[in-house]
Protein backbone atom coordinates (compact mmCIF):
# COMPACT_ATOMS: atom_id res chain seq x y z
CA UNK A 1 0.00 0.00 0.00
CA UNK A 2 1.62 3.47 -0.90
CA UNK A 3 1.27 6.09 1.62
CA UNK A 4 -1.36 8.01 -0.61
CA UNK A 5 -3.97 5.19 -0.67
CA UNK A 6 -3.27 4.56 2.72
CA UNK A 7 -4.56 7.63 3.53
CA UNK A 8 -7.42 7.90 1.68
CA UNK A 9 -8.80 4.41 2.73
CA UNK A 10 -7.94 4.48 6.87
CA UNK A 11 -10.74 4.77 8.72
CA UNK A 12 -11.82 4.44 12.34
CA UNK A 13 -13.04 1.16 12.84
CA UNK A 14 -14.48 -0.07 16.31
CA UNK A 15 -15.28 -3.93 15.69
CA UNK A 16 -12.75 -6.29 15.81
CA UNK A 17 -12.33 -10.04 15.06
CA UNK A 18 -11.05 -11.53 18.04
CA UNK A 19 -7.62 -12.21 15.58
CA UNK A 20 -4.59 -12.19 17.68
CA UNK A 21 -1.80 -9.48 16.26
CA UNK A 22 1.49 -10.98 16.29
CA UNK A 23 4.53 -10.27 18.23
CA UNK A 24 6.20 -8.83 15.00
CA UNK A 25 3.53 -6.76 13.96
CA UNK A 26 3.04 -5.13 17.04
CA UNK A 27 6.45 -4.39 17.21
CA UNK A 28 6.07 -2.75 13.75
CA UNK A 29 3.15 -0.65 14.60
CA UNK A 30 4.94 0.38 18.12
CA UNK A 31 8.35 1.29 15.79
CA UNK A 32 6.13 3.59 13.40
CA UNK A 33 5.08 5.16 16.63
CA UNK A 34 9.10 6.14 18.10
CA UNK A 35 9.93 7.22 14.57
CA UNK A 36 7.08 9.84 14.38
CA UNK A 37 9.06 13.31 14.21
CA UNK A 38 8.71 15.58 16.99
CA UNK A 39 9.30 19.50 17.63
CA UNK A 40 12.99 19.88 18.73
CA UNK A 41 13.08 16.48 17.83
CA UNK A 42 11.67 16.25 21.88
CA UNK A 43 10.21 12.39 21.11
CA UNK A 44 7.54 13.49 24.15
CA UNK A 45 6.30 10.20 24.57
CA UNK A 46 5.61 6.78 25.94
CA UNK A 47 3.71 4.05 24.87
CA UNK A 48 1.79 1.28 27.02
CA UNK A 49 0.72 -1.80 24.87
CA UNK A 50 -1.29 -3.46 26.73
CA UNK A 51 -2.96 -6.94 24.85
CA UNK A 52 -4.20 -8.33 28.40
CA UNK A 53 -7.86 -8.95 27.48
CA UNK A 54 -9.00 -8.26 31.26
CA UNK A 55 -7.06 -4.75 31.24
CA UNK A 56 -8.57 -3.97 28.02
CA UNK A 57 -11.39 -4.49 29.41
CA UNK A 58 -10.67 -1.90 32.41
CA UNK A 59 -9.14 0.19 29.73
CA UNK A 60 -12.55 0.40 27.62
CA UNK A 61 -13.79 2.23 30.53
CA UNK A 62 -11.65 5.03 30.87
CA UNK A 63 -13.00 7.28 28.72
CA UNK A 64 -17.14 8.09 27.53
CA UNK A 65 -16.63 6.20 24.51
CA UNK A 66 -13.84 3.94 24.31
CA UNK A 67 -16.20 0.85 24.29
CA UNK A 68 -14.08 -0.06 21.28
CA UNK A 69 -11.33 -1.17 23.39
CA UNK A 70 -12.56 -3.85 25.41
CA UNK A 71 -12.97 -6.08 21.91
CA UNK A 72 -9.13 -4.70 20.43
CA UNK A 73 -6.13 -7.01 20.11
CA UNK A 74 -3.88 -4.41 21.12
CA UNK A 75 -4.31 -1.19 22.88
CA UNK A 76 -2.00 1.82 23.15
CA UNK A 77 -2.17 4.35 25.33
CA UNK A 78 0.63 7.59 24.46
CA UNK A 79 1.65 9.23 27.44
CA UNK A 80 2.46 12.55 27.34
CA UNK A 81 4.40 14.66 29.96
CA UNK A 82 2.32 16.74 32.40
CA UNK A 83 3.86 20.18 32.09
CA UNK A 84 2.28 23.42 31.55
CA UNK A 85 5.19 23.94 29.24
CA UNK A 86 5.20 23.12 25.90
CA UNK A 87 1.59 21.63 26.47
CA UNK A 88 0.32 21.68 23.16
CA UNK A 89 3.63 20.98 21.30
CA UNK A 90 3.38 17.87 23.12
CA UNK A 91 -0.44 17.21 22.59
CA UNK A 92 0.35 18.07 18.75
CA UNK A 93 3.56 15.69 18.90
CA UNK A 94 1.48 12.82 20.34
CA UNK A 95 -0.96 13.44 17.51
CA UNK A 96 2.00 12.61 14.98
CA UNK A 97 2.40 9.81 16.99
CA UNK A 98 -0.51 8.70 16.87
CA UNK A 99 -0.99 8.62 13.10
CA UNK A 100 2.16 7.01 12.43
CA UNK A 101 1.03 4.25 14.52
CA UNK A 102 -2.37 4.43 12.61
CA UNK A 103 -0.73 4.06 9.19
CA UNK A 104 1.80 1.43 10.09
CA UNK A 105 -1.23 -0.77 11.03
CA UNK A 106 -3.40 0.31 8.20
CA UNK A 107 -0.59 -1.12 6.02
CA UNK A 108 -0.83 -4.69 8.09
CA UNK A 109 -4.51 -4.79 7.24
CA UNK A 110 -5.11 -3.88 11.51
CA UNK A 111 -7.66 -1.24 11.85
CA UNK A 112 -7.81 1.36 14.67
CA UNK A 113 -9.74 3.67 16.67
CA UNK A 114 -8.49 6.53 18.86
CA UNK A 115 -9.93 7.09 22.22
CA UNK A 116 -9.74 9.96 24.17
CA UNK A 117 -9.03 9.22 27.97
CA UNK A 118 -11.24 11.36 30.63
CA UNK A 119 -10.31 9.32 33.53
CA UNK A 120 -6.45 9.77 33.41
CA UNK A 121 -5.91 9.03 37.50
CA UNK A 122 -7.87 5.65 37.12
CA UNK A 123 -5.30 4.47 33.98
CA UNK A 124 -2.72 5.32 36.19
CA UNK A 125 -4.18 2.99 38.88
CA UNK A 126 -4.15 0.54 36.66
CA UNK A 127 -1.05 0.65 34.28
CA UNK A 128 1.30 2.27 37.24
CA UNK A 129 2.71 5.32 35.42
CA UNK A 130 4.07 8.19 36.75
CA UNK A 131 2.13 10.77 38.01
CA UNK A 132 4.21 13.75 35.85
CA UNK A 133 2.84 11.55 32.61
CA UNK A 134 -1.00 11.90 30.88
CA UNK A 135 -2.63 9.08 28.32
CA UNK A 136 -4.58 11.95 26.64
CA UNK A 137 -5.52 9.47 23.69
CA UNK A 138 -5.15 5.76 23.83
CA UNK A 139 -5.60 4.19 20.15
CA UNK A 140 -7.27 0.57 19.96
CA UNK A 141 -5.95 -2.05 16.80
CA UNK A 142 -7.52 -5.01 15.60
CA UNK A 143 -8.32 -6.74 12.05
CA UNK A 144 -11.57 -5.59 11.53
CA UNK A 145 -14.67 -7.63 12.28
CA UNK A 146 -16.08 -8.86 9.04
CA UNK A 147 -19.46 -8.74 10.32
CA UNK A 148 -19.49 -5.38 11.39
CA UNK A 149 -21.88 -3.70 8.82
CA UNK A 150 -20.01 -0.03 8.94
CA UNK A 151 -16.69 -1.73 7.54
CA UNK A 152 -15.55 -0.40 4.42
CA UNK A 153 -18.26 2.05 4.22
CA UNK A 154 -15.87 4.96 5.36
CA UNK A 155 -18.32 6.79 7.02
CA UNK A 156 -16.40 9.63 8.52
CA UNK A 157 -17.08 12.31 5.61
CA UNK A 158 -14.93 15.12 5.22
CA UNK A 159 -15.65 18.34 4.16
CA UNK A 160 -14.86 19.25 0.68
CA UNK A 161 -11.56 20.55 -0.20
CA UNK A 162 -12.91 23.94 -1.80
CA UNK A 163 -14.15 24.52 2.13
CA UNK A 164 -11.15 24.35 3.75
CA UNK A 165 -8.22 25.08 1.46
CA UNK A 166 -7.51 28.84 0.93
CA UNK A 167 -5.34 29.65 -1.37
CA UNK A 168 -2.29 32.52 -0.22
CA UNK A 169 -4.86 34.26 1.64
CA UNK A 170 -8.18 33.78 3.63
C1 LIG B 1 -8.18 13.21 18.93
C2 LIG B 1 -9.20 12.17 18.57
C3 LIG B 1 -10.01 11.64 19.56
C4 LIG B 1 -10.97 10.67 19.24
N1 LIG B 1 -11.71 10.11 20.24
C5 LIG B 1 -12.58 9.13 19.94
C6 LIG B 1 -13.30 8.47 20.98
O1 LIG B 1 -13.16 8.78 22.17
N2 LIG B 1 -14.14 7.47 20.62
C7 LIG B 1 -14.32 7.10 19.32
O2 LIG B 1 -15.11 6.18 19.08
N3 LIG B 1 -13.67 7.72 18.30
C8 LIG B 1 -12.79 8.70 18.59
N4 LIG B 1 -12.09 9.31 17.58
C9 LIG B 1 -12.31 8.91 16.17
C10 LIG B 1 -13.06 10.00 15.39
O3 LIG B 1 -14.42 10.02 15.80
C11 LIG B 1 -12.92 9.72 13.88
O4 LIG B 1 -11.56 9.77 13.52
C12 LIG B 1 -13.69 10.73 13.04
O5 LIG B 1 -15.07 10.64 13.30
C13 LIG B 1 -13.46 10.52 11.55
O6 LIG B 1 -13.86 9.23 11.17
P1 LIG B 1 -12.86 8.21 10.47
O7 LIG B 1 -11.62 8.12 11.35
O8 LIG B 1 -13.61 6.92 10.41
O9 LIG B 1 -12.53 8.72 9.10
C14 LIG B 1 -11.13 10.26 17.89
C15 LIG B 1 -10.30 10.80 16.89
C16 LIG B 1 -9.34 11.73 17.23
C17 LIG B 1 -8.44 12.26 16.13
Amino acid sequence: MDIWEGIRTKHSIRAFAQTPIAEGEARQILDAGRRAPSGFNAQPWYFIAVRDRAMLHELSTIGRSTRHVAGAALCVLILSPDRETNFWRNLFDAGQAATYLMLAAHELGIASCPGTVYEPVRARDLLGFPDDWKPYILISFGYPDPADPRLGTGKGGRKPFEEVVRWEKW
